[in-house]
């Protein structure tokens, strides 16, 4: 893959092979969260989103895990027949409900009702917000920066990253790292590819949760919108939506290095690095660490879509050429 980016020293951090579910970003958040239910004696935890939410699929094996029931509220109708993550979750024993409105006002009445029925019964379930995107979800990212760390100076030439890419879409993930980067790998630039939303709101949100909690570790550190850098030249029509160069970067990856993405968030940020390297952005011999978010479950949510795209013939670009 690095050599038909004509990038020498690109490495991957695979949090696809995170190890829970299939995996992905999300169980690195949720282990503080759970971490934090548990403490204050959870019985059950609810959280929300879209469909095919990975952080839905997550929530609900990393439940199972703890052995804490799942409720998982889903903001559109629902589908006449369950796919990729939505199957998933109720594989793994979530409950699922079906709301048919991303409303934040009607979502959060909904949440509530959910932990009133439980305490009703006598349980207390414990709320996670969306994608797990607040301060205690994003101490699992600044431990991310330790680990990363780590695994930079035990390599041959022991040297950090110059750059690293990840996808943003609630900006928790960005968020814990950015914070971990000021201790960890003070010089690495950290460049994020919005999957949805604007620079602006990922950027401001992400300063939040970062204050947020840099404040529960107790850590003198302050950021401001402007310390995040977000890019969102390849969110294509809009979240969820594929792109060519998204499904081009989803072909090369596979292609190249055996190696999966997803439509919806790492193929988006892989075609980032793409282009970015076409376009002389990082040196040949950056060091450049693309973070595997994961979502590969999100591979098997259209299949129409999937037989569509495998038979593409897109050799040419795994040869290092253009499309
Ligand atoms: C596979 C994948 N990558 C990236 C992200 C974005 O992470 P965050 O919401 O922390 O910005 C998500 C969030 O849903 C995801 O599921």
């Amino acid at each position: 893959l690095g050599a038909a980016l004509r990038l020498t020293d690109l490495w991957c951090k695979r949090d696809d092979l995170t190890d829970v579910a299939a995996g992905g970003n999300k169980l690195r958040k949720l282990e503080f969260l759970l971490a934090d239910a548990r403490s204050r004696g959870a019985d059950a935890v609810v959280t929300y989103g879209k469909l095919q939410s990975n952080h839905a699929r997550c929530t609900a094996a990393a439940a199972a895990r703890c052995g804490l029931r799942c409720t998982i509220i889903y903001q559109e109708e629902e589908p006449k027949s369950w796919s990729g993550n939505l199957a998933l979750a109720a594989l793994l024993g979530a409950e699922t409900r079906f709301i048919g409105s991303a409303d934040a006002m009607a979502t959060n009445a909904h949440v509530r009702r959910v932990v009133e029925e439980y305490a009703a019964a006598g349980l207390f379930a414990y709320p996670i917000p969306e994608g797990g995107g607040d301060a205690v979800g994003a101490l699992g990212f600044v431990y991310a920066a330790a680990e990363i760390e780590v695994q930079c100076r035990s390599s041959s030439d022991g040297r950090p990253p110059d750059v690293i890419v990840i996808a943003a879409g609630s900006g928790g993930s960005l968020a814990g790292l950015a914070l971990g980067l000021r201790r960890y790998l003070p010089e690495t630039r950290l460049l994020a590819i919005s999957v949805g939303p604007s620079s602006e709101a990922i950027a401001k949100r992400a300063a939040q949760i970062a204050n947020a909690a840099a404040r529960l570790a107790a850590w003198d550190q302050r950021f401001t919108p402007r310390d995040f850098s977000v890019l969102t030249d390849w969110v294509g029509d809009g979240y969820g939506l594929t792109t060519p160069p998204g499904e081009a970067a989803l072909l090369l990856a596979a292609r190249s290095e055996g190696l999966l993405l997803d439509p919806v968030y790492t193929s988006k940020a892989m075609a980032a690095v793409s282009t970015l390297a076409a376009r002389g952005e990082f040196k040949a011999t950056s060091r450049v660490v693309f973070w595997h978010t994961g979502g590969t479950p999100g591979l098997f949510a259209n299949g129409l879509w999937l037989d569509q795209v495998s038979r593409k013939d897109l050799w040419s670009i795994s040869r290092g050429k253009e499309v």
